[in-house]
């Protein structure tokens, strides 16, 4: 079994999973900045900062010593997000021991590689998004993949709010983590993180409180490994229903990067 995505509240769900298993947590959480839930692609459930405070307080818990918290951010969320972790997590600038250390980005080009200005906004267009890396204790764990990546923006929305891609995510579990150590996913929606931690071979747990996110979720995966043959167990804590999926063998099958 390489991975399992679990319905229901991120908090009961990360609470459950045993304390300081994962190498790595990415966590890309439904925030409610102002007026969030009115704007487009975010038709999913949002909540407010006490909530993702405690969504943090159980990744922090869930992680290894020295394992890597990952966390998408926008401008709105971005400093909150630093002050909360270097007041709780520790300022790796002041210590270098531990706690918020970087703040990295995805920035999304269109499919020709021109940045993408497909969402420019009234104000300004971002062209990505931030994502703020932590380290829970004194960390091992030293890397090179570069903070700052570049993706394509997905094509598909598999029917699921603000996807993702995947590329990214691939290059710092890459970086971070063994093969075999686990990688986990709180409010996954179609769970890129997961899908990259498959690919290297990494176990992964994915969370989300709706049942459509899965479904999101099984359709990218499917579009993303399309050509495998191993059988993985996709098992749902919602009234017990397991499923199997075909697993990746062939890695370059339906990328769509
Ligand atoms: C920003 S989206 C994640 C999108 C994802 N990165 C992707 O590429 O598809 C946030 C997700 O959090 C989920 N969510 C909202 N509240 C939650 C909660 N309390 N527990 C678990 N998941 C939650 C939403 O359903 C949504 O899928």
């Amino acid at each position: 079994m390489t991975g399992t995505y679990r319905i229901g509240d991120a908090i009961d769900e990360l609470r459950s999973l045993e304390s300081e298993s994962a190498a790595v947590v990415c966590l890309d959480d439904a925030w409610a900045r102002p007026k969030r839930g009115d704007a487009y692609g975010v038709e999913y459930p949002t909540h407010d900062l006490e909530q993702t405070q405690q969504i943090l307080a159980a990744c922090r818990d869930v992680l290894k010593p020295g394992g890597w918290l990952i966390a998408d951010a926008d401008d709105w969320f971005l400093p909150r997000l630093v002050n909360y972790l270097r007041e709780e997590w520790g300022d790796a600038a002041e210590t270098y021991q531990n706690g918020f250390r970087k703040v990295g980005s995805v920035t999304l080009t269109a499919q020709d590689g021109d940045p993408d200005r497909s969402t420019p906004g009234w104000y300004g267009a971002n062209g990505g998004y931030s994502v703020v890396f932590a380290d829970k204790g004194e960390t091992g764990r030293r890397w090179s993949a570069s903070v700052r990546q570049i993706a394509r923006r997905p094509q598909e929305r598999f029917g699921w709010g603000s996807v993702k891609p995947i590329a990214p995510y691939e290059a710092w579990i890459e970086s971070i983590t063994e093969p075999g150590e686990l990688v986990v996913v709180p409010c996954a929606g179609t769970a890129p993180a997961a899908i990259a931690a498959e690919r290297l071979g990494r176990e992964w747990v994915a969370i989300d409180s709706e049942p459509e996110a899965r479904e999101a979720y099984r359709r990218r995966r499917e579009s993303e490994l399309g050509n495998d043959e191993q059988q993985t167990l996709v098992a749902a804590t919602d009234g017990g229903n397991s499923r199997t999926l075909n697993t990746a063998t062939d890695r370059e099958g339906g990328d769509s990067r």
